[in-house]
């Protein structure tokens, strides 16, 4: 089994964060060494922001961006989800893009449509359900590049995780699929009733394999920050993938601010294994990594263990030196991704036997805030928030 498919799309589904504990030990032996503190500190606050070249623009640090809107309490990726995270104070909101068969982009976490709409219920489609190979990995399900989005439009969205979340299943059928570009128009009239910019943070998902189909996601996505005037390097936008090719495309189209994503030490990012490049996380976050990606991205958004890894027995160690490397080259960090309930939480922030209960999330914000980083994706930006605001007070 290649890398590639060891790495799948599966893999970062909203589950995992207990199977990753044991992997960021490796990351000292890869070239980060741990440490309790980075020397001189960990770079923090306003002067801190402007000397790594100011990519937030005035945003509060830490940021909170909201992933996949606030999916902590409403069907991920909709505008209800979005809305709420708005309302509540986020300062960024996430979107994962994904093509339809007619080239427009939307917004879903992975093509596989499956278990976030209710597209099994609808008979007209069922010869659509098909097994494919994404990024190494053999996928049974319905999928966005098989729809146009008109198609897409007569389903709905539901809650992915409702065992955890069964609250949020109220919200089941409420809202569609959004397209990118109903999210830009409803960020512009949002900003214009604010009187302030909506941050975005967008991802492209599966760019080897959807250029393969003939479905380049950049070149779309481009074409629509430039409609809505968020191409330039000042636009309250950030954009970001797990495929180090795809930010370096983007950064060919478009000036605005990108992120370089990173999963696991081990993990090599599928258009690497695609074009025979054999280097792995571990590498992308030596300080020569560090060096490559800050020659065309503003920043990193490591998973939370690149960060402070965990021990053998899920409680937190000590934090590598992650964010004082990044920081050395201009690099903000948002690393991913803090969730309230205990079984999403690192062990020693656990709190009773229930997965689903809230542990004490906010000791474990001031742990990684304590840090240095520059913002988190939380599915709870309501808590993030408050704790945001109790570090800047520290
Ligand atoms: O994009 C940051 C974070 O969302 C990465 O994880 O798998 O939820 O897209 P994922
Ligand atoms: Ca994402």
């Amino acid at each position: 089994m290649t890398q590639g498919a060891r790495m799948s799309p599966a893999r970062r589904t909203v589950l995992g964060a207990a199977a990753l504990t044991t992997a960021a030990a490796a990351v000292s032996a890869a070239g980060t060494a741990t440490a309790a503190a980075a020397p001189g500190g960990p770079a923090t606050g306003k002067g801190a922001e402007a000397a790594r070249g100011g990519a937030h623009r005035g945003l509060p640090v830490p940021t909170v961006i909201a992933h996949r809107g606030a999916s902590g309490y409403r069907p991920e990726h909709t505008l209800g989800s979005y809305q709420l995270a708005l309302d509540m104070g986020a300062h960024v909101i996430e979107q994962d893009l994904v093509p339809t068969r007619d080239g427009h982009l939307v917004c879903r976490h992975e093509n596989d449509i499956t278990g976030t709409t209710d597209v099994a219920d609808h008979p007209e489609f069922a010869s659509r359900r098909t097994t494919k190979t994404v990024d190494g990995t053999a996928i049974t399900g319905w999928f966005t590049e098989d729809f146009t989005l008109a198609e897409l439009k007569t389903l709905r969205a539901k809650e992915r995780i409702p065992g955890t979340r069964r609250n949020n299943t109220l919200y089941d059928g409420r809202w569609t699929v959004p397209s990118f570009e109903e999210v830009l128009r409803w960020a512009e009239q949002e900003g214009r009733r604010r009187g302030r910019p909506v941050w975005l943070h967008v991802e492209t998902k599966h760019p080897t394999y959807f250029r393969k189909l003939g479905l380049g996601l950049e070149e779309r996505l481009a074409k629509l920050l430039r409609r809505y005037g968020r191409h330039r390097a000042d636009s309250p936008t950030f954009l970001q993938s797990f495929e180090p090719t795809s930010v370096q495309r983007m950064a060919r189209l478009v000036d605005t601010p990108r992120v370089v994503l990173l999963w696991t030490p081990d993990d090599r990012p599928y258009d690497f294994v695609d074009a025979g490049d054999p280097r792995t996380v571990a590498d992308l976050v030596t300080p020569r990594g560090l060096d490559w990606i800050a020659s065309y991205a503003q920043g990193i958004g490591p998973l939370l263990d690149l960060v402070i890894p965990k021990g053998s027995d899920g409680r937190l160690g000590e934090p590598t030196t992650l964010v004082r490397d990044a920081h050395a080259r201009g690099l903000v960090l948002h690393p991913y991704t803090l969730r309230n309930e205990n079984s999403f939480l690192p062990a020693d922030f656990r709190r009773g036997t229930d997965p689903n209960a809230y542990g004490d999330v906010f000791g474990a914000y001031r742990a990684y805030f304590a840090t240095g980083i520059d913002g988190i994706f939380t599915d709870h930006p309501d808590t993030a928030l408050l704790a945001a605001a109790d570090h800047r007070a520290r």
